[in-house]
């Protein structure tokens, strides 16, 4: 290793050894650590489930990247072409035909029924696929 690589390396060590000390001399009494207030982070409620039941169910298969990792985006992309590949994307979907493909499934995709998704949750899924986003 030469030489301005391996003192960057040093000094690495030697920060994480510190904070680990550091941790270790910490008083029993320390305050608790600051909530961060981060407005970026922060959703209407709605949305927020939506996002959220989009990453548990959706994500896996329809991340925003056309990749074979991804089989809905990639498969998305191979049939309709690469406008249409990424869902969250897309402007010709509407709530309605989000909402029939997750019930029905379509082609590998699988269908979800409403002990795992159920109306509500449905509604606040499709809601956040269709959303528009810059
Ligand atoms: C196991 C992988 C997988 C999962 C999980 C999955 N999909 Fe899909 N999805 C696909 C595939 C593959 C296609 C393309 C099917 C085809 O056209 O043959 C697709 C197609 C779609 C389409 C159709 C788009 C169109 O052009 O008609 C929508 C909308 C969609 N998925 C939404 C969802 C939503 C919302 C979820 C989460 C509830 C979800 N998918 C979960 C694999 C998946």
């Amino acid at each position: 290793m030469s030489g301005p690589r391996k003192s960057l390396l040093l000094g690495a060590c030697a920060s994480l050894l510190m904070l680990a000390g550091c941790g270790r001399g910490k008083a029993p009494d320390a305050p608790a650590p600051q909530v961060v207030s981060a407005p970026h982070l922060t959703y209407n409620a709605n949305a927020g489930e939506g996002e959220k039941l989009f990453e548990r169910n959706c994500i896996g298969c329809h991340a925003a990247k056309i990749s074979p990792v991804y089989p809905g985006t990639y498969a998305l992309a191979k049939t309709r072409g690469d406008q249409f590949a990424i869902i969250t994307r897309r402007k010709d979907l509407n709530a309605q035909t989000v909402s029939a493909v997750v019930r029905n499934g379509i082609g590998f995709m699988p269908a979800f029924g409403p002990t795992e998704i159920d109306d509500r949750q449905l509604a606040a899924l499709a809601a956040y696929v269709v959303e528009p986003r810059p």
